[in-house]
């Protein structure tokens, strides 16, 4: 399954809420348990059908993502990057990849979120059918943290608010949007809000006041895991563990992904497996290999 679609991972910022931890090391290069925290949001994008990505992040930490990630090759895809100079805000994304993404829809992804869930794919695919923008909603217990939903009496969105302190509903925001080949030309009518930032709310703003944003709601089978805080981030940890141990399959392995969507080969796999050697994800690789030929 391809699609179109380009995919932008925003994986920039200061990671300050981290500190000191993130002084020395970009925060979505953390690691979420048995893998860097870039890997969970890149696999979204790659279950969602794209092959062609960019990747934003600060000039600084550019070069550790490359030495990680790569030209994408070894999974299929095609990865850009892109620095962006000072964090901005999320919709700056859009005017640093206005070139990359030459018109095409976009699907852009918070480098420290993550999915998982099943149905995921399917719930993308119907997104990446759709006009206009598509954000998903999330029910959590603190939605102050994050951008909300405020919906009217029928359920429709009447507004997304970010980090309000009385929040119109549970229903969060997360970071994965869906928006048309317009969202550059969008992104350059807005303005900066009040702390300095290009807001992702004011970009959807643009949407929603045309009637063309798409809420779909993320039930509670899926997990949208939190990385802000040192506790959100072991717990995210703990939670890929508990799932990996019990299934003996992995959340997030792009390698994994890269074969089954059929963009590598048997052999690249066979190869991506001999290069981990014994180590736990090289064997996995390997068992994967098999049980999937
Ligand atoms: O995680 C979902 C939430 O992400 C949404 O519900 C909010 O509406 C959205 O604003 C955002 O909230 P955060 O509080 O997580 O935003 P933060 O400024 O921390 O940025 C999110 C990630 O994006 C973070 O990993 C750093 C990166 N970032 C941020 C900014 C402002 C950049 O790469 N560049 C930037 O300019």
């Amino acid at each position: 399954m391809t699609t179109g679609r380009k995919g932008i991972i925003l994986a920039g910022g200061s990671g300050t809420r981290l500190w000191p931890i993130t002084m020395g090391v970009s925060k979505q290069l953390l690691p979420v348990y048995d893998k860097p925290m870039v890997y969970y949001p890149l696999t979204a994008l790659m279950l969602g059908g794209m092959r062609e990505i960019a990747v934003i992040t600060t000039p600084e930490d550019q070069p550790a993502f490359l030495r990680l990630l790569g030209d994408g090759s070894q999974w299929g895809l095609s990865l850009t990057y892109i620095v962006q100079p000072s964090p901005d805000g999320l919709a700056q994304a859009y005017l640093l990849a206005r070139d990359f993404l030459d018109g095409a829809p976009s699907a852009m992804v918070l480098g420290d979120n993550i999915f998982f869930g099943h149905g995921l794919t399917e719930m993308l695919q119907i997104a990446d059918r759709r006009d206009g923008g598509t954000v998903f909603g999330y029910h959590v217990a603190d939605p102050e943290r994050y951008g909300v939903v405020d919906f009217d009496d029928q359920g429709r969105v009447k507004a997304i608010v970010e980090k309000p302190a009385r929040p119109p509903s549970n229903f969060a925001v997360t970071g994965l949007y869906y928006l048309d080949g317009e969202a550059p030309d969008r992104a350059a009518q807005i303005r900066p809000s009040p702390r300095g930032e290009l807001e992702i709310v004011d970009l959807l703003e643009t949407y929603r006041a045309e009637g063309r944003l798409q809420v779909e709601r993320m039930g509670r089978g899926y997990a949208w895991l939190d990385t802000g805080t040192h506790g959100s981030l072991l717990d995210a940890g703990n939670f890929v563990r508990t799932l990996e141990e019990r299934q003996g399959l992995q959340i997030g392995s792009p390698d994994e992904i890269a074969f089954q969507n059929g963009w590598i080969t048997a052999e690249a796999l066979a190869a991506r497996a001999a290069k981990f050697g014994k180590n736990g994800y090289g064997a996995y690789l390997k068992s994967r290999l098999k049980e999937m030929s």
